[in-house]
């Protein structure tokens, strides 16, 4: 006799199975279909690789698992190719390697090689940006640089106007301004010597003033409580807090942004305040109109110049689009070429006789008591060969991803010489690597070794971290002559050294040094202190 109890159904037999299969025999089972979906998987992704040597991780680089988790042994991490920068491409026949996910992730080809990006980046090429990466960028919507090929041309034109000569013209002044201010509130001005305790935060703060004048003309203080304030944070921290967290941004699902968690509701403050200042701008600009102000130099009095003339076609942005585009010109113009100046000057210091080069270079062209023009830009390229060469070796846009929009073939440097044709279909993962670019030894001879004066070699392979082709980097020359400007002041005035502790040579530091980095929204390294002993009395 049955109970009613029994004949209401219990976990354990709302659970139970019928037939005669029992739960290990089942999970034995579901095993053995996911080993055999995995293997077919793998061997999908080995072909869609043409088979090419490479390392295989539980998550290729291309997911959330593969990119969140540190960079180690086990898993790519976002350091994946400084980490591996030795030894990834040593058993390929070519100057290609592949990466795959066993669990997760697509497989992703990487390239060392300059001829392949060229393709790639061309006029032309079948290739696109992805979709997923390009969103990573855009959290207040599309901008010049999250955009597909065909949305694109748009935001280029409108941007485009701002990037002429009196830009740059007035980043030479603005960085000689910003300089002075530094020096004078940092209290460095009448030191003899002093430590700069974390360059990689001076650069930065550095490159986002820059930016910030000249792009915006948003006249930031050295001294931040100077600023105004709104809502409690100041316009640098709300940058900070958004551009920091851009990835999250992006992506997170807004209702999240009421949940109870600290950090996240002042990641939406900081966002929140940052959109209503960019709107305010573009408000006050229209007010004023876009006349013959001084503000016409900035990028951006040009860029609603332009949008205006577009008024009432498909061509033009709309307001969310200029903000969206005010907030990448920040991000993009100071993240990266702050990066690659703090790695410079750490170079420098180790090499005291590239760095005497430098200022015999420096003062060969100033005149006696006085500080560089914008004319000796131009007059400088050893200077500007020492960014270049930091910026080789330590990239901080570490690569650029791209997929072919139809089946199609690369021209692959072999390393018996010449080159093979490697066929890459449709939607296959690429990145061009410039680590692994910028370490190629049959590209850049003695690639570990700092060597600016292989810029002046017009034999030398050009740079590429700026990328190249139609959307080839608009700041190229604004991070130029930034850093020129910056390099020239500072190795004029100071000598830079690297603060060994006892019985450390500069060698151990360096190698210490090398390793000490990270990957945020830009590669570079973390924080390291260096010191500055006075040459000269600076010009008054
Ligand atoms: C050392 C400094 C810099 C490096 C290494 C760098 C690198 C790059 C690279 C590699 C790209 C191409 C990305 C891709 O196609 O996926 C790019 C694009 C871009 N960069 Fe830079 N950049 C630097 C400085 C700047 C500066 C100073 C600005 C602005 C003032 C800037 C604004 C942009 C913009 C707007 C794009 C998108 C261009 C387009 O797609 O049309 N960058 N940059």
């Amino acid at each position: 006799m049955t109970t009613p109890f029994e004949c209401v159904p219990t976990w354990t037999n709302m659970l139970s199975l019928p037939f005669s299969l029992s739960w290990p025999v089942v999970i034995l089972v579901l095993s053995l279909i996911y080993v055999i979906e995995r293997a077919i998987s793998y061997y999908k992704a080995l072909r869609s690789v043409s088979f090419l040597p490479g390392l295989t991780f539980p998550a290729s680089s291309y997911s959330i698992p593969g990119s969140l988790f540190p960079s180690t042994e086990w898993n790519p991490g976002m350091i994946f190719g400084w980490r591996w920068r030795d030894r990834f491409y040593k058993d390929s026949p070519m100057d290609m390697a592949s990466q795959i996910g066993l669990l997760n992730g697509p497989p992703v080809l990487y390239t060392n090689s300059p001829e392949v990006a060229k393709q790639v980046l061309g006029n032309k090429a079948p290739w696109d940006k992805i979709k997923e990466s390009v969103q990573s960028l855009s959290p207040f919507g599309p901008n010049v640089f999250a955009t597909m090929s065909a949305e694109w041309p748009r935001h280029r034109k409108a941007v485009s106007p701002g990037f002429n000569g009196r830009l740059y013209s007035s980043v030479w002044t603005e960085t000689k301004n910003t300089y002075y201010d530094c020096l004078a509130t940092e209290k460095w001005e009448n030191e003899r010597e002093f430590i700069m305790p974390d360059v990689t935060a001076v650069t930065s703060k550095f490159a986002l003033y820059l930016i910030a004048k000249c792009g915006f003309g948003i006249g930031l203080s050295w001294n931040e409580d100077v600023g105004e304030r709104v809502r409690g944070m100041s316009l640098p921290e709300c940058f900070e807090v958004t551009s920091n967290s851009v990835i999250i941004l992006s992506f997170l699902p807004h209702w999240t942004y009421s949940l109870p968690i600290p950090a996240l509701r002042r990641l939406y403050n900081a966002s929140n305040i940052l959109e209503t200042i960019f709107k305010g701008i573009i408000d006050k600009r229209r007010v004023e109109g876009f006349g013959n102000t001084s503000e016409d130099k900035d990028i951006f009095s040009l860029l609603l110049a332009a949008n205006e003339l577009e008024k009432g076609s498909k061509g033009a942005l709309s307001d969310r689009e200029l903000v969206s585009n005010v907030f990448l010109l920040l991000l993009a113009g100071h993240e990266t070429t702050s990066k690659s100046l703090a790695a410079t000057l750490g170079e420098l210091a180790c090499n005291p006789e590239v760095q005497q080069h430098a200022y015999d270079e420096i003062m060969s062209v100033i005149k006696e008591g006085s500080d560089p023009t914008f004319d000796d830009f131009e007059k400088l390229p050893f200077v500007q060969g020492c960014f270049q060469e930091g910026l080789r070796m330590y990239p901080s846009a570490q690569l650029v991803m791209r997929r072919p929009v139809e089946d199609t073939v690369l021209q692959v440097p072999s390393r018996q010489g010449g080159v093979v044709p490697l066929s890459v279909p449709l939607g296959q993962v690429l990145a061009l690597d410039f680590v692994g670019i910028g370490y190629n030894a049959r590209v850049y001879k003695d690639p570990k070794s700092f060597n600016p004066a292989r810029w002046l070699d017009p034999a030398t392979e050009p740079l590429l971290n700026f990328s190249y082709g139609p959307r080839v980097c608009i700041g190229k020359r604004f991070a130029m002559v930034e850093s020129t400007g910056v390099l020239a002041l500072l190795l004029r005035d100071y000598k830079v050294e690297p603060i060994l502790k006892d019985g450390q040579t500069i060698a151990d530091w360096h190698a210490a040094w090398v390793e000490n980095v990270e990957a945020t929204v830009g590669f570079g390294h973390k924080r390291f202190p260096l010191k500055f002993t006075r040459r000269s009395a600076r010009a008054a």
